[in-house]
């Protein structure tokens, strides 16, 4: 029985990933977020696929939500085999106008957040000695991106943090992976303008959005037996737009 924790899982991306993982075999998806109300529809997504999910509220942010959290899931499973660091944010603009407020809130939650839960969830996995981590990073964490500098280093900082990861915890039979998405047709990119989208587009060489069952495709590879012999490795969905 496999037991796979998804942090912000309420939607989008996350969502995705939780299903793929349950069609993929994990036998409990814990679907993770900041309200257990905004859950509802990935647990019945999941239940309809015949896995067992269950809604728990964590802030990412916030050490007592984390390790609460990540105890209550212990205590229901026994343990964590998979966990996927996805729950992230955008606080969009130029660095000149860029606030304090809105450097910290990305760094907080999309950097901060994946150290909290790494660390809450490696304790038990390193007693297990076994278990898998995907970090959901970014292509402009490799590549960078004018008017998301917070965001950017907050992607490009997980980047680094995989591999460190990866290199602590792989004598413990854990393997720490990230995939980086290019651009995804999720509410994260509804709000960006048509313009915007046809300069992203021309740069595509699939000429696509990718969906987020692409990525959760990629993921559920890193997080399964088949990629055992794989860690500290950032697997690119991005339609051929970065060709690192
Ligand atoms: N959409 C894209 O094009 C794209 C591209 C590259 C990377 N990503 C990354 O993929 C991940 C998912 O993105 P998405 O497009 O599905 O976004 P989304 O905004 O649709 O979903 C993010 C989820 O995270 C949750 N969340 C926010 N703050 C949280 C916190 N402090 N604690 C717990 N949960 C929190 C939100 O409630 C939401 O359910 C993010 O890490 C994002 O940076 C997205």
């Amino acid at each position: 029985m496999k037991t796979a924790v998804v942090t912000g899982s309420a939607r989008g991306i996350g969502c995705a990933i939780c299903e793929q993982l349950a069609i993929d075999g994990v036998d409990n998806i814990v679907v993770c977020d900041l309200n257990a109300e905004w859950c509802n529809e990935t647990v019945e997504a999941i239940k309809a696929l015949g896995k067992n999910a269950i809604a728990v509220e964590m802030n990412v942010a916030d050490s007592a939500s984390v390790e609460g959290a990540v105890a209550e899931i212990i205590e229901k499973f026994g343990k964590i085999d998979i966990c996927v660091n996805n729950a992230g944010i955008t606080r969009d603009g130029l660095l000149m106008r860029m606030s304090e407020d809105d450097w910290d809130s990305v760094l907080d939650i999309n950097l901060k957040g994946a150290y909290l839960v790494t660390k809450a969830v490696t304790k038990h996995m390193m007693r297990a000695r076994s278990g898998a981590i995907v970090n959901i990073a970014s292509i402009v964490g490799i590549m960078g991106n004018a008017g998301q500098c917070n965001y950017s280093a907050s992607k490009g900082g997980l980047i680094a943090f995989t591999k460190s990861c990866a290199r602590e915890f792989a004598g413990r039979n854990i393997r720490v992976n990230a995939v980086a998405p290019g651009f995804i047709q999720s509410k994260m990119t509804d709000v960006l303008s048509d313009e915007v989208k046809s300069k992203m587009m021309a740069n595509i060489p699939m000429n696509r959005l990718g969906q987020p069952s692409d990525v959760a495709q990629a993921v559920s590879f890193l997080a399964g037996d088949n990629s055992g012999y794989i860690t500290g490795q950032v697997l690119s969905v991005n339609g051929g737009m970065l060709m690192p």
